[in-house]
């Protein structure tokens, strides 16, 4: 038996919110189970401004989603930025709404809501003068200053679509994704700071974009000042764009459906997919669940430390806190600059009362020791959060020892890109915990674990985790392919959305996520496709063919395992895995790396010729008594050759 966790009293005490135990959470989700429509009206009328308010909640369902995606709240108008900015501007414009910490300790911005607004406004402004229109899309290429929040919420204010993309992508992945959605305007800045490196944005931009002659505007924040080129006519300065318009702007709603951004996620496939979430629906999630999950409260400090590239730092940066009116803060930095003990200095100086981190970050902070972090004040803290891989118990109960002092709730947040927000999660003041488990759904959200024929499961079990009814964060589709969008989440379990991720259930309901049973890995919390990085591997000269696995990394969750066939005859020098490793920073960023490179003759396929994955990541998880039946292989003896030739870490 897993031990449980009780809620420390000290976060039930005090709670605002209503669900503060488990029997409040039952009811709370009975209510949306059988009434999820006025649930979810209620919830938000009370909680968001409509400028037309939605007598509709869902429409359409996961049988249906071929021909009619599904809707919430679609006979609603809704300004985004009013939600996030206007009414807390009104409400209470001296509180601070970003907190920046710079990637030097120390160094800080402080930006009131009513700042906020007028930031906002004059960047919508100046966008509009650069000629962005209702429905245009805008690629946001930054690192974590408040300008990245700060143009998504112009854009949000103009009704255009932005597109963030993560600034650790190189100029390739860049192009592709300026090109898939056809942007007219990138947004970025001479150089990002991370962890004491910087890194050439506006350098890999105009590489990008000399590739693609969609785009007609660059708009460039100064970060540090470096010289960088300017081509005149394309090029803007931030600074003198948002001087030269007004300081207000009235709200602009538009419908509740209307698409607010893009984000490109890695898939089974090569090609990124670009997943759309609109508007009313999406926020209303968002900001349900930040409220619920960490249990806000008006004074809490609430930190993020993921970033603006990534569905995390949307959701849980910028919409949810933002449309919140919270505190929330920006972190440009990384856990281990200068030292070990950079989050909890952060904790210290900020009083930060919610922590929300991925477990990658907390095992390599757990290794450093304990004296980083027990030198630092962590009182303020309330409630820690994990997102983005299973999080092992050893890591759990040392962020909720050792960090949290005993005295903090953690939840374990389960959800994905496509799910907008938390689907499996304690509920701070709420729910007993379990190392290692995300406990219970969320209201309004319906876990379904089925097995291989796509039967549904009751009870203890494993199976693939799906959802069997829609709520008002999900994706609408994937930007352009539709077809692709039903394929990819609805055609596995006809009537569910299919996550991707393997599931178990245990005697008491609680659910643990085992991880990808696709073709995803998740490294260090970055999710990323084998076959992206099989396709960059083989456009190495000496590369015939590739096969690329997952396996179990203490540090980063998954590694990145490579089998690689040479071309007949290649020769291949002592730097060949730099070559490799050369090859996915171009293609991909400079985050796809390999931990483990294999040279093997030939890759074990079926007859007709395709590679049996589940062989390769038995090999590289190191499982090799377990490889199951290789007799219907086309050639069984390349598996006794990759066997004897394993790499290990
Ligand atoms: C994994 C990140 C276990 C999962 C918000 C999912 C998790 C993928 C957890 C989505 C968790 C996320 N426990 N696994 N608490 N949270 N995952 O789209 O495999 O970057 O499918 O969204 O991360 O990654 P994505």
């Amino acid at each position: 038996m897993a031990e449980v966790y009780p809620v420390p009293a000290r976060v039930r005490d005090g709670s605002p919110n209503p669900i503060v135990d488990v029997d409040r959470w039952r009811e709370a989700y009975h209510r949306a189970e059988v009434d999820p429509d006025g649930f979810w009206l209620d919830w938000t009328r009370v909680n968001l401004h409509w400028h037309t308010v939605p007598t509709i909640a869902c429409e359409g369902d996961f049988r249906t989603v071929k021909d009619e995606p599904i809707r919430w709240f679609a006979d609603g108008e809704i300004d985004v930025t009013y939600n996030c900015v206007d009414r807390h501007a009104q409400a209470t414009p001296d509180k601070v709404a970003i907190l920046w910490e710079g990637d030097r300790p120390g160094e800080t911005r402080r930006i009131t809501y009513d700042e906020l607004y007028e930031q906002v406004c004059r960047t919508a402004n100046a966008l509009e003068a650069l000629g962005i229109k209702h429905g245009e899309r805008v690629i946001i290429y930054m690192g974590m200053v408040p300008e990245a929040a700060i143009a998504m919420l112009a854009c949000a204010r103009l009704g255009a679509v932005h597109s963030v993309v993560f600034g650790g992508f190189s100029a390739e992945s860049l192009r592709d994704r300026i090109l898939d959605c056809h942007a007219e305007l990138v947004i970025t800045q001479d150089e990002a700071l991370r962890g004491g490196k910087a890194i050439p944005l506006k350098k890999i931009t105009d590489d990008a974009v000399a590739q693609a002659p969609c785009v007609k505007k660059v708009l460039v924040f100064r970060r540090t000042g470096t010289a960088i080129d300017f081509k005149a006519g394309r090029d803007h300065w931030w600074h003198e764009e948002i001087a030269k318009g007004a300081i207000t702007r009235p709200a602009f709603p538009v419908a509740a459906e209307d698409p607010l951004f893009l984000l490109y996620t890695s898939g089974s496939t090569g090609k990124p997919k670009g997943i759309v979430h609109t508007r009313g629906g999406y926020l209303t999630y968002v900001a349900y669940t930040h409220r619920t999950v960490f249990d806000l409260r008006d004074d809490d400090v609430f930190a993020c430390v993921a970033d603006v590239g990534w569905i995390t730092g949307h959701s849980y940066i910028v919409y949810g806190p933002l449309c919140n009116g919270t505190t929330t803060l920006m972190f440009e930095s990384i856990p281990t600059h200068p030292d070990a003990g950079r989050y909890w200095d952060v904790v210290q100086r900020h009083k930060i009362t919610v922590f929300y981190t991925a477990p990658t970050a907390l095992r390599t902070l757990a290794a450093a020791g304990d004296e980083h972090v027990t030198p630092f004040d962590r009182s303020t803290l309330r409630v820690l959060g994990t997102v983005g891989e299973p999080i092992n118990p050893e890591p759990w109960r040392w962020y909720y020892d050792v960090v949290g002092a005993g005295r903090c709730a953690l939840v374990d947040t389960y959800w994905q890109t496509e799910t907008g927000g938390i689907m499996i999660s304690a509920i701070a003041p709420a729910t007993p915990t379990k190392p290692g488990s995300a406990t219970y759904p969320m209201p309004g959200i319906a876990p379904v674990l089925v097995d291989h024929e796509g039967r549904a499961l009751r009870g203890p079990g494993d199976g693939h985790l799906c959802f069997s009814a829609p709520w008002p964060g999900i994706a609408r589709t994937v930007w352009g392919e539709h077809d692709r969008y039903v394929g990819t989440f609805f055609s596995a379990y006809p009537g569910y959305y299919f996550t991707g991720d393997g599931c178990r259930r245990d005697r008491d309901g609680y659910y643990w996520i085992t991880g990808r049973v696709d073709d995803v890995m998740n490294v260090s919390g970055h999710r990323m496709g084998t076959a992206e990085f099989e396709s960059a591997l083989v456009s190495v000269e000496e590369v015939a063919e590739s096969g690329v696995v997952g396996f179990p990394h203490p540090i980063k969750g998954q590694g990145v395992y490579a089998y690689v066939v040479l071309q007949p005859g290649a020769v291949i020098g002592a730097d060949f895995e730099q070559v490799l490793q050369a090859a996915l920073r171009q293609h991909i960023g400079a985050h796809a790396r390999l931990d483990l490179v294999q040279i093997v003759s030939g890759l074990p396929k079926t007859r007709s010729g395709k590679i049996m994955r589940r062989i390769l990541r038995k090999v590289a998880e190191g499982e090799v008594g377990s490889l199951g039946d290789t007799s219907t292989l086309a050639d069984p003896h390349v598996v006794d050759a990759i066997v004897a030739g394993r790499k290990t870490l």
